[in-house]
């Protein structure tokens, strides 16, 4: 048996593997087109494992789907595979549609013609599992009740617009063809391997820096942070559990403001690596131009998932920050070699 995991060497995709393989024995097909956010690196405890095999590609590829389809035989696609950037979506959002829908689209349609081909055993088991995100439901006031299920879609930005069209793609094609899809809807995550030109890595890695911590706005933004490792589980427990068709949202009950966030870290980093003149890294924060159309409040509700399927996040918003600013601290190589000419240049272009 083999499970084909798309977008397999970015921030998500890569923790998913290696707690994939750190907890069964079955194969997993990493599918990744190495983007700017891609990085083998990630994977590079796996990569000698006889259960693990590396393929470099984009879903968009028919041909190559279906090769990898026909290879591999897999009992099951978790599409992690996207362009995730809000910021990037704004600069240029050309990337977000050709692989958040068209790329999404060509996905789903090569495991279509692969599972009509399967036998009635076979068709039972597969699974086609498409990772989305909860800024498809829009923004929320703050006194909004958190995002269900049932929410109705309302994306404001080029990102999350053609998230969720990669939504509605997923969902048409059970309906139309019976393709045995799942849809999970998760909020903001942290960890390791998360690529720096996120709030919470690049906030760490510019402390460190001594350069200044850029906050959007007012920094009153408030988003529902969930630490990876538990997204991964969540993600396990849907593929083996969920009901064929459903959407399950995914959070961490952890509504934080970014200024919060971005205190906390200062101050881990005052604990862990303090300053040598004492200084605080909080007099390195800075307020910076908003982001336009900046979504003010995500919240997810995530009672569906802990009621049918029994699934909780292990770590508190404490217990998690801990751990990631830790794991920065212990990687420095990796920081390094992550900040590359392509990211300097993106610095240059969102922050000048
Ligand atoms: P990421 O940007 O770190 O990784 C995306 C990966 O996809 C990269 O390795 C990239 O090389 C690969 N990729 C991009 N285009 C591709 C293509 N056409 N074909 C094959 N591979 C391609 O993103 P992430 O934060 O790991 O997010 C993974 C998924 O989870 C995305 O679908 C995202 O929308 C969703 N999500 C992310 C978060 C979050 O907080 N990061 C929260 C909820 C949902
Ligand atoms: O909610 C889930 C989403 O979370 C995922 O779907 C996306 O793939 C993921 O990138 C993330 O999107 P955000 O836009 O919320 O993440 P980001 O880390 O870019 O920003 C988090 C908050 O911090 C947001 O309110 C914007 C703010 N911010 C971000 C950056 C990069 C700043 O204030 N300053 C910054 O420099």
């Amino acid at each position: 048996m083999s499970i084909i995991v798309t977008g397999a060497a970015g921030f998500i995709g890569s923790n998913f593997v290696l707690n994939w393989l750190n907890n069964n024995n079955e194969k997993v097909v990493a599918l990744d087109k190495l983007t700017y956010a891609g990085n083998l690196e990630n994977l590079k405890s796996v990569e000698t494992k006889p259960n693990y095999v590396f393929v470099q590609g984009d879903i968009g590829d028919s041909k190559l789907i279906a090769e990898i389809f026909q290879e591999h035989q897999p009992r099951a696609v978790v599409n992690f595979a996207a362009e995730s950037h809000v910021d990037r979506s704004i600069h240029g959002p050309d990337d977000f549609m050709q692989t958040n829908i068209i790329g999404t689209y060509r996905l789903l349609d090569e495991a279509r013609s692969f599972f009509n081909a399967l036998n009635e055993d076979a068709k039972k088991q597969f699974r086609f599992l498409h990772v989305s995100t909860d800024e498809v439901y829009g923004t929320l006031s703050s006194t909004d009740p958190a995002f269900k299920e049932t929410n109705q879609y309302e994306p404001n930005s080029p990102y999350s617009a053609s998230k969720a069209a990669s939504d509605h793609l997923v969902r048409a094609w059970h309906h139309t063809y019976g393709l045995p899809v799942l849809t999970t809807n998760c909020s903001n995550n942290y960890g390791p391997f998360h690529f720096p030109e996120k709030l919470i890595p690049l906030c760490i890695l510019k402390a460190l820096q001594g350069q200044d911590l850029p906050i959007y706005g007012d920094g009153q933004q408030i988003r529902d942070w969930l630490y990876v490792v538990d997204h991964c589980r969540g993600i396990t427990t849907v593929l083996e559990k969920g009901v064929v068709g459903e959407t399950y949202n995914i959070g961490g009950w952890n509504e934080k403001t970014n200024l919060e966030v971005v205190h906390a870290l200062c101050d881990l980093l005052d604990e862990l690596k303090p300053l040598d003149d004492a200084r605080s890294y909080r007099e390195q924060i800075t307020f910076i131009k908003d982001r336009p159309g900046h979504d003010r409040r995500y919240a997810i509700d995530a009672t569906k998932i802990s009621n049918e399927l029994g699934w909780k996040p292990e770590e508190t918003f404490e217990t998690g920050i801990r751990k990631t600013v830790q794991w920065y601290l212990d990687n420095q190589d990796w920081v390094t070699r992550v900040q590359s000419g392509e990211y300097q240049h993106w610095l240059n272009k969102n922050y000048s």
